[in-house]
């Protein structure tokens, strides 16, 4: 069978597609990534050759330990002297820590990066040290290798503000960068040949694309109308056998299957709380109360010590307004409120309104602490918390429920107040 993998000296570059060769490294031992990601079987460092009539282009090198493995592929088929490009599709050091040893090997060769990358760039390169060149691109730039086009794809944020993904038009190949890759480590490098890497494809997507779904159908309009014959990420293995289901999986993930099922026409508001004695679950109770009144507002009631993190995390995803409710116990909220309010790195909280509240005995710091961390999170906090100290008075309790009316009509925007003309402002 042609294109056969044989990686098993360290020093063979692997010819996948007419002119185009892997020449990354293999790190199968690895088994933390960026401290967030678990690696059962390790990782790859996916880099390219890509030979054309008028010069070699080099896409994304490896993470620095490796280069010796790195150069000595590139070197089996091609000559420093022969480099005229290198692209970075992500400067990410597992992708670029080979970079400033093979600018000094091809002093010659032109950097493409994209615009936001810039910055990135000469941090890098700044312990390195001297002058060097580059040049910015977006998208439907391309670059010419004779018989050989490659075309540029703004793809912002997936995960980095400068990844982007790099075409080549001839032959359909997709350098997508992160984008579409895994931590699964096979010298068996083909998506048809390699074990069984589904976990590892949906994880990475968990942990590095979900917080930037958005971002995700952006680049899925660009890369859906292309030919795809081939998708060659930064790690994992290459997808050459029916790439195109790749693409579709990814739409599909940052697609909730239920989306809307909830917020298509009404808003979500979800109440969490924790509570010891009742009273802080009292107040929860009112709160959903008051929220409920208000048209177009759907909310849930959560008591944590019932839930898991991680569907209550896919149920946040989705959610328009998170409420928090938490005793203080020892000058603190308590461990399940904090687990999950530092499990929402992977959500997008930004367009959130948050608010919390909770009973206390004589400190009450719980409250203004999760705000706090809700701030921090970036989310709106359109209304200062409430703390009752103790057992919940009726009094209270009605302002549980104002506090749950304010904070759900905040969502869907106060009622339209008849215009009334001042005769003063006309004059
Ligand atoms: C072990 C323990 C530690 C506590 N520490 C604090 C504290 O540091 N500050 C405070 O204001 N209240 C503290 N409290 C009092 C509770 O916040 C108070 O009893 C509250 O009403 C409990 O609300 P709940 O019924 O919703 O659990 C503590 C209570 C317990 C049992
Ligand atoms: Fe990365
Ligand atoms: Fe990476």
């Amino acid at each position: 069978m042609k294109n056969d993998v044989d990686v098993s000296s360290h020093t063979n570059a692997v010819e996948f597609d007419d002119g185009v060769y892997w020449i990354g490294a293999l790190d199968p031992s690895l088994r933390t990534f960026d401290i967030i990601l678990t690696t059962a079987n390790g990782t790859t460092y996916n880099s390219f050759l890509i030979r054309g009539s008028e010069g070699v282009a080099i896409v994304d090198t490896v993470k620095e330990n490796f280069s010796d493995e790195f150069f000595a592929r590139l070197e089996s088929v091609a000559d420093y002297s022969e480099i005229k490009v290198i692209i970075l599709n992500h400067l990410e050091p597992d992708h670029t820590g080979a970079l400033p040893e093979l600018m000094r090997r091809a002093p010659q060769a032109k950097l493409y990066i994209s615009q936001r990358a810039t910055s990135m760039l000469k941090a890098l390169l700044k312990p390195a040290g001297g002058q060097f060149e580059y040049t910015t691109v977006k998208t439907d730039d391309s670059v010419s290798l004779g018989d050989r086009t490659l075309r540029f794809l703004h793809t912002p944020f997936l995960h980095w503000p400068d990844t982007q993904c790099t075409y080549l038009e001839e032959l359909g190949v997709l350098f997508s960068g992160d984008i579409f890759g895994c931590h699964y480590c096979d010298k068996r490098l083909y998506n048809d040949r390699v074990g069984d890497f589904r976990f590892s494809f949906d994880y990475y997507y968990a942990h590095i694309m979900r917080p930037f779904k958005k971002h995700v159908m952006d680049a899925l309009k660009l890369i859906e109308p292309l030919t795809l014959k081939k998708i060659a990420p930064t790690h994992g293995p290459i997808l050459r056998e029916r790439p195109r289901r790749y693409v579709t999986h990814y739409r599909e993930l940052s697609t909730s299957s239920l989306s809307g099922e909830v917020g298509v026409t009404d808003k979500s508001l979800i109440v969490f709380y924790m509570s010891s004695y009742g009273n802080t679950a009292k107040m929860a109770e009112e709160i959903s109360e008051g929220a409920s009144i208000v048209d177009g507002v759907r909310v849930s009631l959560y008591d944590l010590e019932g839930g898991e993190t991680d569907p209550f995390v896919d149920l946040i995803e989705e959610a328009d307004a998170l409420l928090f409710g938490s005793p203080t116990i020892n000058g603190d909220a308590v461990k399940p409120v904090w687990d999950l309010l530092s499990s929402l790195a992977v959500v997008n909280l930004k367009t959130k309104i948050g608010g919390a509240f909770g009973s206390y005995g004589w400190s009450g710091e719980a409250v203004r602490m999760i705000e706090d961390r809700m701030r921090g999170l970036k989310m709106k906090i359109p209304h200062e918390g409430i703390r009752v100290k103790l057992i919940p008075t009726d009094e209270e309790l009605e302002q549980c429920r104002d506090f749950g009316r304010s904070i759900a009509e905040s969502l869907v925007g106060k009622p339209q107040k008849k215009a009334v003309i001042d005769f003063a402002d006309l004059a």
